[in-house]
């Protein structure tokens, strides 16, 4: 009998170089979109597709993500007196969101390795992965159309979208072979290619559901690009043994290490917000003279 997927790890142990200032002090994955910050996204994510059990690697100057999911008993207690009762309903809610563990990823030693700390907690059990600083939007939660793909297939799912040629080098690229629709076999994988390298335009985006297998993989996969154990080499090398297959998804992703692409994702979202959503419509419209 196969087993289902009823944990998930939350990678969030990078430096967040490409958003230094912000990231020297703030983790990542704790830059705000709107009112929450990136990872309650994410979290919440993993929970609409079905999963309670989480795993975040965490690192130095990551407590943030901890004391944000936790009770703040202090703050409960002056919203009490104030009477805000729907504030209050808010902070206990996040706080019962999921069964959250935390790792320490001791050095950034990349992805991979991010990846590799959750082996014990894991076990022999397949388990989605989602980036802490990627927020997807979409009607279908794209981790819950992952694991519908896992259930049905039983191998390992990479989430995949289209990226401009001239962008593939900010991804890790598959080669594929078309089975279905939205769904594709992997034949083939590459880190950062250059537009020339690049056997496609199909692009991993940060959500993947994976086999145990992957971990004999890591530990046997050496630093690649950067000097950094990169989850990508290590699917090829699964690749030896299982068949992986991508599923392409629609719905916008945003990447909130980088900086225009955290403001696109703020923009977006508020634009969708009840409260002032139109409001900012009508400032934005003004502001660009139509
Ligand atoms: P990125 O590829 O964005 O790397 O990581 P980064 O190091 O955080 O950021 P830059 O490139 O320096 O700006 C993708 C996800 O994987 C996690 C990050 O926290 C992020 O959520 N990650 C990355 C780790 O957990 N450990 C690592 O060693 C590297």
């Amino acid at each position: 009998t196969k087993k289902s997927v009823k944990k998930a790890v939350i990678p969030a142990a990078g430096l967040g170089t490409r958003f230094l200032p912000i990231t020297k002090s703030q983790p990542k994955e704790m830059i705000p979109v709107v009112d929450k910050p990136t990872i309650q996204y994410v979290v919440e994510e993993a929970v609409v597709s079905g999963i309670h059990d989480i795993l975040v690697i965490t690192g130095r100057g990551k407590r943030a993500i901890e004391d944000h999911f936790d009770r703040s008993f202090e703050l409960e207690s002056i919203l009490k007196k104030k009477n805000d009762y729907i504030a209050l309903a808010e902070l206990e809610e996040i706080a019962k969101l999921a069964d959250i563990h935390y790792i320490r990823q001791k050095v950034a030693a990349g992805l991979g390795h991010a990846v590799l700390c959750a082996e014990k907690h894991i076990g022999d059990n397949p388990f989605a992965v989602l980036l802490g600083d990627a927020i997807t939007l979409s009607d279908n939660p794209c981790t819950k159309a992952l694991i519908k793909a896992y259930n049905k297939l039983g191998s390992s799912v990479v989430a995949v979208e289209r990226v401009p040629m001239q962008e593939v080098k900010k991804y890790g690229i598959i080669q594929a072979e078309k089975v279905g629709e939205h769904l594709y076999r992997v034949t083939d994988l590459v880190e950062k290619p250059s537009p020339k390298e690049a056997p496609s335009d199909l692009a991993m985006l940060g959500r993947y559901v994976l086999t145990p297998g992957i971990f004999k993989a890591l530990s046997k996969t050496e630093p690649g690009l950067g000097g950094e154990l990169q989850l990508t080499d290590a699917l090829k090398l699964l690749l030896k043994k299982e068949q992986i297959y991508a599923f392409e998804v629609t719905g916008p992703r945003y990447d909130i290490g980088n900086k225009l692409s955290w403001i696109k994702a703020t923009v977006e979202l508020a634009l969708m917000n009840e409260e002032f959503g139109s409001e900012l419509r009508a400032y934005l419209k003004k502001l660009l003279g139509d």
